[in-house]
């Protein structure tokens, strides 16, 4: 066991204790790292559930198999048979807006992952639990369940969402929360009592997996309907604008996008050193510098200490090569979710395709692309009509404790 493991295993100790099988240490090797496309995740055997084409509005197309697989696997994961899986979903919503969940019952889910802003928080970078100080951008979690490497910097599988999620929780930067008082709150608070019995059954104890399943499975609920993109990309010519449908022409040749954004959510999952710059704020702030500093210590960082910028992937699979290398993120719903990149060092969007047409920054494995005013424009205007509508998410009402609500109830 490494030092990460070592540490891991240390914050997690709550949750192994509490009969988690899921959150048992899976930390892929960078070999792993864009091996699994999404293709290969949709096929998990998973029985066809279709829960998120019943909660999705008539109108949109039905959810593509790898939402079914997520929700297959993060079921699975709880080690007990839903009763349905639209509830498994449901009690996920309830989770997500439940800021009991935090230490000091000051954050959700949705204070960072805001369902209004694309599920990101239209901050440059993360704040952090209590202004902790996040040393990145919270990212979007449209069309996460396409995606097959997580975290900006790549280092978890789709697979270790469940892990994912209790990193979320237990962490102090994000949510310092601890899973026997999760479990104990969800007890407590009828309103999500009632949901988890709907998920998991009348008699079904509340654990700290069930409620991991849930949150996984609501999260990865997300961006998975079929936008006009989708639609010309089926052959449907009059889908897009033309500045958009000649910034799809560009986005497939002549920018080079899609070798790198490619698949359902518009992603390789492979990592890819674009050279960002650095976010100087990170440095700025004390409470962001701790946070990273103690990012590279838990992932076993040689001389963790001196890190004095982010490096991207190098921080976990420790090879000088991968310095730099970030995972590809999704582009569903980009336009909802500025500033952009691991640090939020780009407001817009068009920023980000003058980034690009520059060749990308220091020590970039891109190229100038000599793109005119006119095709940098249709880039965007692409960009944007991969962002259709939001479904609305309201935040369910917030329920008291069943000791001042009357227990038992
Ligand atoms: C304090 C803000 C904050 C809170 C609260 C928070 N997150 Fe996050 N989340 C982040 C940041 C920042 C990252 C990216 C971290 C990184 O890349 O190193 C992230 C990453 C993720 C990812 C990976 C997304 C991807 O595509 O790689 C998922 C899934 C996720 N969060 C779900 C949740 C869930 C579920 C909760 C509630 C239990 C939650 N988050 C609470 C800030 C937050
Ligand atoms: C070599 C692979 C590669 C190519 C080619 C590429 N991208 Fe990216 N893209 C990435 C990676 C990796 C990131 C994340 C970088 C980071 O955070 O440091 C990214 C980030 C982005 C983002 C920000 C997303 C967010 O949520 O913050 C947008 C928008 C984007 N790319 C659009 C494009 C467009 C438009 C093109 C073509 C002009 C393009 N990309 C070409 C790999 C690539």
């Amino acid at each position: 066991m490494n030092g990460r493991r070592v540490l891991l295993a240390a914050m997690v100790a709550g949750l192994c204790a509490a009969g988690a099988g899921i959150v048992a240490a899976r930390h892929s090797t960078a070999s792993d790292a864009g091996s699994r496309s999404p293709a290969s995740l949709a096929s998990v055997p998973a029985p066809a559930f279709g829960a998120l084409a019943s909660l999705a509005p008539a109108s949109r197309v039905a959810a593509p198999p790898a939402v079914d697989a997520v929700l297959a696997r993060a079921i699975a994961g709880a080690g007990m048979p839903a009763v349905r899986t639209a509830a498994v979903v449901a009690l996920g919503r309830e989770l997500f807006f439940e800021s009991r969940l935090s230490g000091d019952g000051s954050r959700s889910c949705a204070s960072c992952h805001a369902p209004g802003k694309g599920f990101a928080d239209g901050e440059p970078l993360s704040r952090g639990y209590n202004h902790a100080g996040h040393f990145r951008n919270t990212p979007s979690l449209l069309g996460l369940a396409s995606k097959s490497r997580l975290m900006w910097d790549g280092r978890h599988a789709a697979e270790d969402l469940p892990e994912v999620v209790v990193d979320m929780i237990v962490s102090p930067v994000t949510m310092n929360g601890d899973a026997h008082i999760v479990v104990e709150r969800v007890r407590q608070i009828p309103r999500l009592l009632h949901a988890w019995q709907r998920a998991w059954g009348e008699r079904a104890a509340p654990t700290i997996d069930g409620v991991v399943a849930a949150l996984a499975a609501y999260s990865a609920s997300h961006g998975n309907e079929q936008g006009p993109v989708d639609r010309a990309r089926q052959g449907d010519v009059d889908a897009l604008s033309g500045a958009a449908r000649e910034g799809m022409r560009l986005f497939e040749g002549k920018a080079g996008c899609a070798r790198c954004h490619a698949g359902a959510a518009f992603t390789d999952g492979r990592l890819h050193r674009l050279g960002v710059p650095d976010n100087p704020e990170i440095l700025r702030d004390p409470e962001r510098t701790i946070s990273l500093l103690r990012h590279y210590a838990v992932l076993g960082a040689r001389e963790p200490m001196s890190v004095r910028s982010d490096t991207g992937a190098q921080a976990w699979t420790h090879r000088a090569s991968d310095r730099g290398r970030f995972a590809t993120p999704s582009l569903r719903g980009v336009a909802y979710t500025a500033p952009y990149m691991h640090n939020g060092t780009f407001a817009t969007l068009a920023q980000v395709v003058e980034f690009y047409d520059r060749g990308g920054g220091a020590a970039s494995e891109l190229q100038p692309l000599g793109l005119d005013a006119r095709e940098r424009d249709a880039l965007v205007a692409f960009l944007e009509a991969l962002s259709p509508p939001l479904a609305p998410q309201s935040a369910p009402p917030v329920d008291d404790y069943a000791t001042t609500a009357g227990a038992g109830r």
